[in-house]
């Protein structure tokens, strides 16, 4: 049996993990997304086209089998605008929908777009916090093996959004409430009371029964295939810093992007162990609220953003730009047991005359030894930087580690030392080609 490989990110998300699966997918299989939903913005750039993926696991675009396992939470809607958008050479047949993955349904939607009004998370406004408290709670929550079912939905849906409009109408104002129904759900709208449970649950069984056929047991697809000695690639969404366990809660996401999740998202039983690849950006960002110790608020920060083109896939907003920041990174290793790196958007900080790298955090002067649980200690952190020579040479040409300039490599090396994690691939630009093979992921060569 072969190890699978899952890529995730060791940072706040962003950190180029639908280039590496898309590197990575002409050698698997099976490419499955275990956590999260259409909050996700994955970029893959072949030759001249850039494809932006939300819900939709990168390997589609490879021709390989896809899942998206019981773990994620699935926009119906979105999926199928998505699903259409695809290069028509895409074998839509190939997607595989988990019975078990919950519903993001308009409501889900509605009470992020008003939590947001007053909580300022910075989330994406997908729904996606509200859809994982449903399935949490058991209440409001539809499963992807019930979406089609018109009656069950009705009765549901009767049931239970009084409940959820009261607490729409405690957030929002009524009159925007209204508006926002009326302009992006008018299947679902009932001019009184904001949302008929009959017009609702008829909107929602049509798009289930447009997605009724890619429903399957999707645990049984993935250990299956394991069993069979095939390859299985897992797609991880956002990242480590975003879990909602071990992340810089509150202001993280609703799903488990670290290790764990892997297992629980996709019921893969761990027949055949795991190899973790973190996917990691040569200087941090982070889109939204929250702490962020090495935020840059002055021109290094501006020619960040600048250079690596630093604006959100999903929702567009400027991502905030820092130094490299160890600490988290470490943390996020000691989390995910990161088996190998891939060091991402290395070109960015060419042209530099230094760069700068965040060893450590110091509190109240005192050196910091541990990784801080709450928002307010981690917002006392001053991290303590090292400064490191810059590079000039434009490395995006550069495909092995011996011809990247003295000065780049060191960087490298410096960031493999203090993290203890080798860095096996290394990544120049945003094309597939652009990337500098180090070793085997997994014991594959790419
Ligand atoms: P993901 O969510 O982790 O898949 O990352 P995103 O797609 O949201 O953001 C990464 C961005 O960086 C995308 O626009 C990629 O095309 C781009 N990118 C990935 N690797 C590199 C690289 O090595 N250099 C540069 N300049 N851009 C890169
Ligand atoms: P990918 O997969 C970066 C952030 C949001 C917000 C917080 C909660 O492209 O790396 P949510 O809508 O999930 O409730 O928002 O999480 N966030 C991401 N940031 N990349 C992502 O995904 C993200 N998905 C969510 O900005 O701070
Ligand atoms: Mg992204």
């Amino acid at each position: 049996m072969s190890t699978p490989i899952a890529v995730m990110g060791a940072q706040w998300g962003d950190e180029g993990k639908g280039k590496i699966v898309d590197l990575l997918s002409k050698d698997h299989d099976l490419v499955v997304r275990y956590q999260g939903g259409n909050n996700a913005g994955h970029t893959v750039q072949i030759g001249e086209h850039t494809h932006k993926l939300h819900l939709v696991p990168s390997g589609m675009l490879s021709g390989k089998e896809c899942v998206l396992g019981n773990g994620t939470v699935i926009e119906p809607r979105a999926l199928l605008d998505e699903l259409q958008a695809l290069p028509p050479a895409c074998d839509r047949s190939l997607l595989r929908i988990s019975e078990r993955a919950h519903v993001v349904l308009c409501t889900h939607a509605l009470l992020d777009w008003a939590a947001e009004q007053g909580s300022g998370i910075g989330t994406t406004k997908k729904g996606i916090g509200p859809a994982y408290t449903s399935k949490a709670a058991r209440f409001g929550a539809v499963r992807m093996c019930e979406l089609a079912n018109e009656r069950l939905l009705a009765e549901m849906f009767t049931r239970e959004l009084p409940r959820v409009v009261r607490e729409l109408m405690g957030l929002a104002d009524h009159a925007e409430l209204q508006r926002k129904v009326a302009m992006e759900y008018p299947g679902c709208h009932d001019g009184e009371h904001l949302l008929s449970p009959a017009k609702m649950a008829r909107y929602y069984a049509l798009l289930g029964r447009q997605l009724t056929s890619h429903l399957a047991n999707t645990s049984d697809i993935v250990n299956g295939t394991i069993a069979q000695g095939k390859r299985v690639l897992f797609e991880g969404a956002q990242g480590a810093m975003l879990d909602v366990d071990h992340g810089t809660y509150p202001y993280v996401t609703s799903s488990s992007t670290t290790r764990g999740g892997v297992f629980t998202g996709s019921g893969y039983n761990g027949s055949a162990g795991l190899y973790v690849l973190g996917v990691t950006k040569a200087y941090t960002t982070r889109v939204g609220a929250g702490p962020f110790p090495t935020e840059l608020h002055d021109a290094h920060g501006d020619a960040l953003c600048e250079r690596g083109h630093e604006f959100g896939t999903t929702t567009g907003r400027k991502r905030r730009c820092g130094w490299l920041d160890i600490p988290a990174l470490r943390y996020a290793h000691g989390i995910n047991g990161f088996d190998a790196l891939a060091l991402m958007k290395l070109d960015v900080l060419s042209g530099m005359e230094k760069v700068r790298v965040c060893t450590g955090y110091t509190h109240k002067g005192k050196a910091a030894s541990a990784f801080p649980a709450t928002t307010a200690d981690l917002e006392m952190m001053k991290p303590v930087y090292e400064d490191l020579q810059g590079w000039k040479e434009d490395i995006t040409g550069v495909r092995s580690f011996e011809d990247l300039p003295a000065a780049c490599r060191s960087y490298v090396e410096r960031i493999e030392q203090l993290i203890g994690v080798p860095v096996s691939l290394v990544s120049v630009g945003p094309e597939r080609s652009q990337t500098i093979v180090r070793a085997s992921i997994g014991g594959e060569r790419i």
